[in-house]
């Protein structure tokens, strides 16, 4: 046999599938797993869908020396442990010059721990985002490899076949940049997945409960939708799910699911990094809120016990106008959720001296992933209008479509509240709009009682220089 391409580690979901896609592409490649079963899957399936170039081996010793040299191991394992037992496993038979790419999802401090150690070996390291499940593994994902340079530009020839193609933009691929970028942006794009799919929950929840549509006109309004300026393949899967009807009952399949939102983690990180960033990101945390609360199931089932009710107005709805003005509020907030993860993305860029092109990354997600919409076209544009954008916001065009759908957006967001259902993205971003327009805001107060109790100090808005007032003792004087 003559030696492959390039080899792939983990052949669960993600890894099955890439490979297939990789073979596909005409490079022929070398698989291995540790359950030996799913190696001889891989190859049954590569013969099925084309005889693809797919070739299967037990062993690691076996799998690295099919591979031609430098050699190149797609790892795609579970994230943590596994893949530090996995690179252990393979580093064994790699040699000086040899590269291991991480596709999974991963924490970025482990992708930078493991580069370094690589390093010591004379091994080459990438970290590399890899988004759009399935389908996307197996049909054209976007990927986000950062890392090492050298390794990136030894492998972009694959890269750039197997990722999506988008027809206006090209593949959806770039390096990315040093260390842990890659997983870092990532895992920002999945924050703002969580921030996307909680907004368009949010969409449905006041269509379905305030303006009482069925499921088949929730499927035609979305379908709508997906027409315009929100076209994304998480409007139009959305639009697909009202459409099903159980099999194994009456009704519709969406009707069925248990209101529970499972998680995997990255969104969690995303809140986090934002935190310690200091960057604000209301949206993306709500949305990782309601997934907290939809899981106590239980209590709230107790709760809705306790605070019966009717909470809605029972005041007539216009539907019509209820669509439009959702879809306008849906829009504006996912402006501000896309201005929050981009400037997570940018303050770690700027802490750790990755030097990211934000346009380029709006332009990888274009296709692909799971967040892909048309909208991102806008984003690409605004950042080369202005690589320095201190928010999307701010972007003249984006303030324009923000203050054409100012109105819509604060009537749904009232509506809502006066109905008793909870629209916790919407409002965060419509809060987050309000802050952010306003030069100035109560936090002189806050700042205030920071000094009062702590001696904190504060600035003053006609002065320069740091203050700090005896705020009790001048109380309580004036209080004899
Ligand atoms: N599923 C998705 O839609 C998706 C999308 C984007 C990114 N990702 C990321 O891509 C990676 C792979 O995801 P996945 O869903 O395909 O698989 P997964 O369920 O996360 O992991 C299963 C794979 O990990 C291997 N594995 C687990 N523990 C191991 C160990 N100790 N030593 C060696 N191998 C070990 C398994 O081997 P055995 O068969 O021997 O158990 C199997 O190949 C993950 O990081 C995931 O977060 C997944």
């Amino acid at each position: 046999m003559a030696l492959t391409r390039i080899g792939l580690a983990g052949l669960a979901v993600m890894g099955q599938n890439l490979a297939l896609n990789i073979a596909e592409k005409g490079f022929p490649i070398s698989v291995y797993n540790r359950t030996t079963s799913k190696v001889d899957e891989t190859v049954q399936r590569a013969k099925v869908e084309g005889n693809l170039p797919v070739y299967g081996f037990h062993d690691p010793a076996s799998f690295v020396s099919s591979i031609q040299k430098p050699r190149v191991v797609i790892m795609l394992v579970k994230a943590g442990a596994p893949v530090d037992q996995t690179i252990a496993t393979l580093a064994a038979h790699l040699e000086q010059g040899d590269c291991i790419i991480d596709g999974g999802n991963e924490w970025y401090e482990n992708t930078e721990r493991r580069e370094k150690a690589m390093e010591e070996h004379g091994l080459l390291y990438l970290g590399m985002g890899v988004s759009g499940g399935e389908e996307g593994a197996r049909n054209g994902p976007s990927l986000m490899p950062g890392g090492s340079f050298e390794a990136y530009k030894y492998i972009e020839d694959i890269l750039l076949k197997v990722a999506a193609q988008v027809p206006d933009s090209g593949p959806c691929v770039t390096y990315i940049g040093k260390g842990g970028s890659g997983n870092f942006v990532k895992m920002v794009h999945n924050g703002i997945e969580y921030g996307d799919m909680q907004l368009i929950a949010e969409a449905y929840d006041v269509l379905k409960s305030v303006g009482k549509l069925t499921n088949s006109e929730l499927q035609q309004v979305f379908s709508e939708w997906n027409k315009g300026e929100l076209l994304s393949f998480l409007i139009e899967i959305t639009a697909d799910i009202f459409g099903i009807k159980d099999e194994q009952g009456e009704g519709y399949l969406v009707d069925k699911v248990l209101d529970k939102t499972g998680m995997k983690g990255t969104g969690k990180w995303t809140v986090q990094q934002a935190a310690e960033l200091s960057v604000a990101a209301p949206t993306i945390e709500a949305s990782l809120d309601s997934r907290f609360l939809s899981g106590l199931k239980d209590e709230r089932v107790e709760a809705s016990k306790i605070f019966q009710g009717d909470y809605s107005t029972g005041l007539p709805v216009d539907k019509a106008q209820l669509i439009e003005d959702v879809r306008q509020a849906l829009y504006a907030s996912k402006i501000c959720s896309y201005a929050q993860g981009m400037n997570i993305i940018k303050a770690k860029s700027s802490e750790k001296g990755w030097g990211l092109n934000l346009g380029e990354l709006a332009r990888i997600w274009k296709g692909g992933c799971i967040i892909r919409a048309i909208f991102l076209d806008r984003i690409k544009k605004a950042y080369d209008r202005n690589p320095n954008l201190a928010n999307l916001l701010v972007d003249p065009e984006f303030a324009q479509e923000i203050m054409d759908r100012q109105a819509a957006w604060r009537r749904v967001v009232c509506l809502a509240i006066n109905n008793g259902v909870s629209t916790p993205g919407m409002s965060a971003s419509l809060a987050y709009f309000d802050s952010y327009r306003r030069d100035r805001l109560p936090a002189n107060l806050v700042q205030a009682q920071r000094d009062y109790f702590g001696a904190h100090t504060y600035e003053r808005v006609d002065m320069s220089g740091s203050y700090h007032t005896e705020w009790f003792k001048i109380a309580r004087n004036s209080k004899i």
